[in-house]
Parts: C-alpha cells; structure tokens; sequence
C-alpha cells in the first residue's frame, strides 16, 4: 500500500500545489479529496504557473492520473474553464487520465446566490468566505438534497433533481434574503452542456484508488484548504465547510483505515490567513508589508482565488504541533523561507498568555484564541538570498538554526525546504 497524504498545516496557501508537484514525480495517481475551487493551488515550472483550482495539482506531469474525489464540491462551470486552461498549455486531459467520482456534489449558481445572501446577512460576523459556494453546496450534501456528479449520467432526472433544488433556492433567497431570483431555464440549459461534457469523467473513484492500492501503485492525496480551516478541528466558525485534514483523504476518496503511509504537512515558514478569524501572531505595520509583499510578485501574498490581500504574522508553532497532532503529520515541507531573508530578527509563537498563566497547548482548541496573547522566542535572521540554494550545507548558518528550532519545537523533521516558487528551487533532506 502506497498512500502519502499531503496537508495544509495553517489556514491554506502554504504552498501544497508546489510541494505536490514535486511529490508527483513519484506519484501514479494525484487525487484531491476534499473542498472545491475555493483552493488555489500554484504551480511553476520553468516559465509556466498553473493556478488550480479543482484538478489536482500533480495533472501537470504527464505520466500521472487525477482524481476528484467523493470528499469535494465541484463547480462544472469552473472545472471546464481550467480543464480547456490546461489543455491550452499543452497538458493532456481525457477520461483516462482524469476521473471524477459519482458521489461528489455538484456547485450551482443556487449556491453561489446562498454564498453571498448569508455574508450579506451575517454583516460584520461574515466569515470572509471566498463566495464559491462551497458553505452551502456542503450543506445541500448533509441536507440530503444535494446534487451528486452521478446525476448527470441521466438527462432526465437530473433536469428535475435541478429544477427542484433552483426552486428551493429561489425560495429561500426571495423569503430569508430578499433576494432576486435565479434564471431556472438558462441554469438548466447551461448544466445541460455541462453534463454532456463531464459525464464520459464520471466514475466510481474510489474502486478505481482501492486497485490502483493493491496494483501496487502510488497514490498522493492532495489536501486543500489546511487545518485551521477544517470545519471540526479548525478555528470554528471561522473555517470552510469540509474535512482538509488527513482522515478527510481516507473519507473523501473512499479509502480504508491504514491505507496511509506518510503524511507530509505543508508550513510556511511564517503565518498567513485569508478571511476572517482569529490569528494570535499576526503582524501589522511595515513587517507586515515586508511579509505579504506589495503583489508585484506571483508569489506575494493575495489570494490566488480571490486576489484578496492575505493577513500575515510569525510562524506560530502552538498551532503548529495542534496540526501534526489532528493529522498525524510524520514530515513537514517547509516553504518561502527565502521570504525571510533579510530580516533582523525572526519570531516564533511558542506559548499563549492567558490571565496570569501561559500554555503550550490549547486548552479548548483553536476556536477559543481570541482570549490568547501569543509569547515568542526570537533567534537572529541572516542577510543571504536563499533562492539559487540546494543544499542543506549551503543554508546560512541562522537559517539552519530557524529550521532546526521549528523541527525541536514541533517534534517533526522538516525533510523539505522550499527556496523559491519553481520546481527546481528546493532542498531535500
Ligand atoms: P496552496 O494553496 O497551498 O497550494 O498555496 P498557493 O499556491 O495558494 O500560495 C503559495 C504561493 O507561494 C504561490 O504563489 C507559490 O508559487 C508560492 N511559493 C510556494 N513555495 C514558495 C517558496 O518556497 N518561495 C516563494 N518565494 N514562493 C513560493
Ligand atoms: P487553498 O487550498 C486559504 C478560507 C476563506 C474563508 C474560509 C471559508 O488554496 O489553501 P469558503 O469559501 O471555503 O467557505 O471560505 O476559508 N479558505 C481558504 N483560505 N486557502 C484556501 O485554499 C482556502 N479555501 C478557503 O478565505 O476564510
Ligand atoms: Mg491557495
């Protein structure tokens, strides 16, 4: 059995399209198995960037099958935009190479509506959500009133199964929100191309990932979102609606207990979040601007799916060992330390203040940190480009200290070190 799991170990964006795409070099099978096109997920290589937003990430490297997952929602209107971006950058996509499982549910314009009446609604309470819909397609799904991919395998009944959910819809935007209605008959004929067009993608995943398993194949499982966003186990109500954490691959592409190898949790080597919520270590003022940068470069920090500038801080490793404890991390892939390059000092959140006492762990969990005042430890930064760096030995001797003070405090070994946004810049350990 060969089933390495890759996880987002902070509040998304930590760079899991770039350490996927290294790790599919070894891969046969890439499949992603939770969230929908509110992901982002960058690629470089050599002059190309991908920005993914449904397919998986390791669809980049011709010898690899994707798979959407039963875990995620799928906006086919989404999903046929990047399909063609990629086929116009010359990758392959066919049936045999991508499939889609029948159990995933489907992202209508209903949901997309939903999205943005209950931001409107909850006014200063909004979540920041990225307006995709995703909050209310998962509620569709534990509604029991979903639309599952397998639908469209029949015109018929999805026709109904979609004039019914737009009338539910039109209902509660008319009655809860005061909305305007949705067009049925243009949204039907449009999900009527759309069927036409995915249903040859439609499969049992599942079965599919299960004999890849026993043929001896290897499959990564690609997360989205990270832990901190995960609806159970992140900073509620501050979190996205699915489960990107590691049990969220088994759940979402139908796997058994055990089937799991490694499982690689991806860390910036500082704190960023997008949306609303708490965030202990977070930075304002000129260091944070230093952090995000100004978005003049890909890899400044505004949202690949929404261009919104992210929120950025110290690495916070309280939250940090939460992750490997709810993922079971038993590796980290570090990124963007050649961001920190330059910086006097660099902070670590190893502690919170609360009343009188402090606390190395979260007493109840990441939804409670309002009350917390983040206590660091500092050690000295180093004034060094590590872009054209490959080797551990090259590294300057603070960046190793910083490095090494992240793997003590955490009890994990950071075997990968990311020094730039493009497949070759990496150290491996
Ligand atoms: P994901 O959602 O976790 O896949 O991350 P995103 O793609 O949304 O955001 C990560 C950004 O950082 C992308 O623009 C990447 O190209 C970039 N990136 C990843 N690793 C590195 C790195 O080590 N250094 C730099 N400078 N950029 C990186
Ligand atoms: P990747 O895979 C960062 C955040 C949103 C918002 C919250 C809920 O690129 O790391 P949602 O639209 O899911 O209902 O929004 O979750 N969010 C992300 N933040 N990276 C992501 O994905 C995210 N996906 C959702 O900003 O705070
Ligand atoms: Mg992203």
């Amino acid at each position: 059995m060969s089933l390495d799991i890759v996880v987002g170990a902070q509040w998304g964006d930590e760079g899991k399209g770039r350490i996927v795409d290294l790790l599919a070099e070894e891969a046969d099978v890439v499949a992603r198995y939770s969230g929908g096109d509110n992901a982002g997920h960058t690629v470089t290589v050599g002059e190309n960037t991908f920005k993914l937003h449904l397919l998986p990430s390791g669809i980049v490297h011709p010898h690899t099958i994707g798979l959407l997952g039963n875990g995620m929602v799928i906006n086919p209107a989404t999903l046929l935009d990047e399909i063609a971006m990629v086929r116009q950058a010359g990758i392959e996509i066919n049936p045999q190479r991508v499939k889609i499982s029948h159990a995933a549910h489907l992202i209508t314009p209903g949901h997309l509506a939903l999205d943005a009446a209950r931001e409107e609604a909850r006014g200063a309470g909004k979540i920041g959500t990225t307006r995709r819909g995703i909050g209310p397609a998962y509620t569709s799904k534990v509604n029991r009133s979903g639309l599952r991919l397998e639908r469209m395998l029949t015109s018929k009944g999805f026709q109904d199964a979609l004039s019914v959910h737009l009338k539910d819809v039109n209902h509660q935007l008319d009655r809860l929100y005061n909305s305007p209605p949705l067009a049925e008959d243009e949204i039907l004929a449009a999900y009527s191309g759309y069927a036409e067009a995915l249903r040859p993608y439609i499969t049992e995943t599942g079965e599919f990932a299960a004999r890849s398993l026993l043929e001896g194949k290897r499959i990564l499982a690609e997360g989205a979102q990270g832990t901190l966003l995960d609806l159970d186990h992140g900073t509620y109500p501050f979190v996205t609606s699915s489960t990107p954490t590691a049990p969220g691959a088994l759940v979402g592409l139908g796997l058994g207990i055990g089937s799991a190898d490694r499982v690689i949790g991806v860390v910036k080597a500082f704190q960023t979040r997008v949306g609303e919520g708490p965030f202990p270590t977070e930075l304002s003022g000129d260091l944070a601007s230093r952090l995000r940068g100004t978005g003049e470069n890909e890899w400044d920090e505004f949202g690949t799916t929404t261009g919104r500038p992210r929120r950025v801080g110290w690495l916070d490793v309280v939250l940090l060992r939460y992750a490997a404890r709810i993922n079971g991390i038993t590796e980290l892939a570090l990124t963007k330390l050649d961001i920190l390059s330059g910086l006097e000092s660099i902070s670590l959140g190893t502690a919170y203040q609360v009343g009188t006492s402090s606390t190395k762990t979260l007493p109840l969990g990441p939804a409670n940190l309002d009350e917390m005042t983040a206590v660091y430890e500092t050690v000295p930064g180093w004034p060094e480009d590590l872009t054209g760096i490959r080797t551990w030995e090259d590294l300057p001797q603070q960046a190793r200290v910083y490095v090494a003070a992240i793997e003590s405090l955490v009890g994990l070994p950071v075997r990968t070190i990311s020094v730039g946004p493009e497949r070759s810049q990496v150290i491996q350990r």
